[in-house]
């Protein structure tokens, strides 16, 4: 069984258009499992089944935190797993290794699952980077309960992916680092899809092409 998961990020920007991608993908027939990470407010719009991942959180368990979620809160709005260190959230929202290492901590405290997003710029050594983001992010964590998703930051949502034989050099480190799932991440789509499954990743983290109805479905039937 392979981890399909959906990164909304901060889209659709209504709540019809939510329901009506939720709707769509709980008919998916899969023997993959395809988790749903959609803005926190809409994850309680999520039809009974649907598997539901949050995109971020805090590493508190309550109190004045004005504008975050818990992990708790996640898990009780039926989240099973939530991503931590986005490659947005460092760039744009300034989280370091140090802060991300704190948030898994927390998560797996509550109980639920992290998947830990490693990747390089345009121009960094990816095996240098990547080892560092493991090493500072898993500090003190055992890894066989973290999803770790190599997602070169030059790759996402742009189309140009990273081909499958570079991603699975990379692969092939951080399995030498970690006893973790392994996903690729970035500009993944339907007709590329198997390729990273083939090399042995254990399944992608999709953007863009999650908020796709149809390609979206057929991306998971192709896994
Ligand atoms: P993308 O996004 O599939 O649109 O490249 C991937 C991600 O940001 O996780």
């Amino acid at each position: 069984m392979k981890l399909i998961i959906a990164n909304w990020k901060m889209n659709p920007d209504n709540s019809l258009e939510a329901k009506e991608l939720f709707r769509f993908f709980d008919d998916i027939e899969s023997d993959n499992e395809v988790v749903i990470c959609p803005p926190f407010a809409f994850l309680g719009l999520a039809p009974e089944r649907t598997v539901l991942g949050g995109q971020n959180c805090f590493w508190k368990k309550e109190g004045s935190f004005t504008g975050e979620v818990s992990p708790l809160m996640l898990k009780d709005m039926g989240c099973r797993y939530v991503i931590i260190g986005h490659s947005e959230r460092r760039d744009i929202f300034g989280e370091n290794n140090e802060i991300i290492n704190k948030k898994i901590k927390a998560v797996l405290e509550a109980g639920i699952i992290p998947i830990l997003c490693v990747g390089e710029k345009k121009g960094d050594n990816a095996n240098r980077v990547v080892v560092r983001q493991l090493e500072k992010g898993l500090e003190g964590i055992d890894s066989s309960n973290v999803i770790i998703a190599y997602e070169p930051v030059w790759a996402i949502g742009t189309g140009d992916f990273c081909s499958p034989e570079k991603a699975d050099e990379i692969r092939k480190i951080i399995k030498e680092k970690v006893k973790s799932k392994i996903l690729y991440g970035g500009s993944v789509n339907s007709k590329n899809v198997k390729s990273y499954i083939d090399k042995g990743f254990d399944g992608v983290l999709v953007g863009g092409a999650s908020l796709k109805k149809e390609e979206f479905v057929s991306l998971v039937k192709n896994a």
